[in-house]
């Protein structure tokens, strides 16, 4: 089968990231590069594609089989359906959109028959596919209650790329979106959130530190801590191993309670009272630990795989515009919650379950 041209909207550092991955998967090629700014100019040049500072141009000439979007977050619904009014399967980059009313328009263009893939990598990780796996089948009884850890330190540095600090940006938007939507796809929807943030640190105009209170549909509840500004290893990045830019940290991130045992994230301890025939099972009862066994694969190939098929028409979109919303409604609730002191309920055209 021919090759899958794919042209790179956006050629940041997280585009260069999609880059290096399509480098390494066989089957994929570069059809250009979309990005106003010189260095997007000098990359298109050195890998001896087309480049285009407009997005629009660049589909036109070039006709790729899909684009992958990794502009800055405002971007992405014009950049979204600019690909679709080109007939272009996308990616896009997470979050969705900046507002519910830019990612259901997205959502709405889904109806165009054109695929749209949303850049939640975590979906097509093997560890949460079995921590969902191990609760769907019932492996820690109902689930109760859940803790995520999202405790990191951004470099500074990080911050000289303005939109990342500004309204829009901030770790809730751009990186709680990725917790939120892991524990939507493990454990399932959530429907109310209570929230405390906190910018004094950095001093920007986003948070850089944030307390989540979360109620799911199940009735199980949720806390969530993050910050961007704390030096340890209580995070997705430094202890899953999915991506080599973060040293690996023998630590967990995330605590799933659950009334026949507990699982850890993302190592996969279950934890679980040894039986014991007519004993009780209580908190004098000794726990087992037991690790529940997955295929360690690389999250951003197989996602890269699966839009292979989706451009293909061989696979629906995993996450899709509308199923993305529901990630971004859920932070969004977060500052809104945040911002009145009240919980903010998450009504149910908010997106849809994974
Ligand atoms: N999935 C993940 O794990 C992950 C990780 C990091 C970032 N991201 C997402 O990727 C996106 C990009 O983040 P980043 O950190 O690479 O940002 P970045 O600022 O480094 O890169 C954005 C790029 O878009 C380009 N750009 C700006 N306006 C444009 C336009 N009109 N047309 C084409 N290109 C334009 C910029 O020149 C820049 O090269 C964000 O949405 C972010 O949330 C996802």
């Amino acid at each position: 089968m021919s090759e899958i041209r794919l042209a790179l909207i956006g050629a940041g550092a997280f585009g260069r990231k999609h880059l290096d991955v399509m480098s390494k998967k066989p089957g994929f090629g570069l059809a250009g590069i979309a990005d106003p700014f010189d260095a997007g100019r000098a990359l298109a040049e050195r890998l001896g594609v087309p480049w285009n500072a407009e997005p629009e141009a660049l589909l036109e000439a070039v006709r790729p089989d899909g684009a992958i979007v990794a502009t800055p977050n405002a971007l992405h619904v014009p950049h979204g359906l600019a690909c679709l009014r080109h007939g272009v399967p996308a990616l896009v980059e997470k979050p969705i959109a900046e507002t519910p009313e830019g990612s259901l328009e997205l959502a709405a263009a889904e109806s165009t028959g054109v695929p749209l893939l949303v850049g939640h990598h975590r979906r097509h990780n093997p560890i949460l596919e079995a921590a969902r796996a191990a609760l769907a089948e019932g492996r820690i009884g109902r689930p109760v209650a859940i803790h995520l850890n999202w405790l990191i330190r951004k470099p500074d540095s990080y911050f000289e790329v303005p939109w990342r600090g500004q309204p829009g940006g901030g770790p809730v938007i751009i990186n709680l979106v990725h917790e939120l939507d892991a524990l939507r796809f493990v454990v399932g929807e959530i429907v109310a959130v209570q929230a405390m943030t906190a910018k004094a640190v950095r001093g920007l105009a986003v948070e850089d530190t944030a307390a989540i209170t979360l109620r799911f549909e199940s009735g199980a509840l949720g806390t969530v801590i993050v910050s961007d500004t704390v030096e340890a290893p209580w995070s997705w990045e430094m202890t899953s191993g999915e991506n080599s830019a973060y040293p690996l940290q023998a630590a967990h991130n995330g605590l799933i309670a659950g009334t026949a045992g507990s699982l850890s994230l993302p190592d996969l301890e279950l934890w679980r009272h040894v039986e014991r025939a007519g004993a009780e099972r209580g908190w004098n009862t000794a726990l087992q630990r037991e690790r529940i066994p997955f295929v360690p694969d690389d999250a951003y190939q197989r996602q890269l795989h699966h839009f292979g098929r989706v451009v293909r028409r061989k696979e629906a979109p995993r996450v899709t515009a509308r199923d993305a919303t529901r990630s971004l409604a859920v932070c969004l609730a977060i500052h809104g919650a945040a911002r009145t002191g009240r919980e903010v309920m998450l009504g149910t055209d908010a997106g849809t379950a994974p």
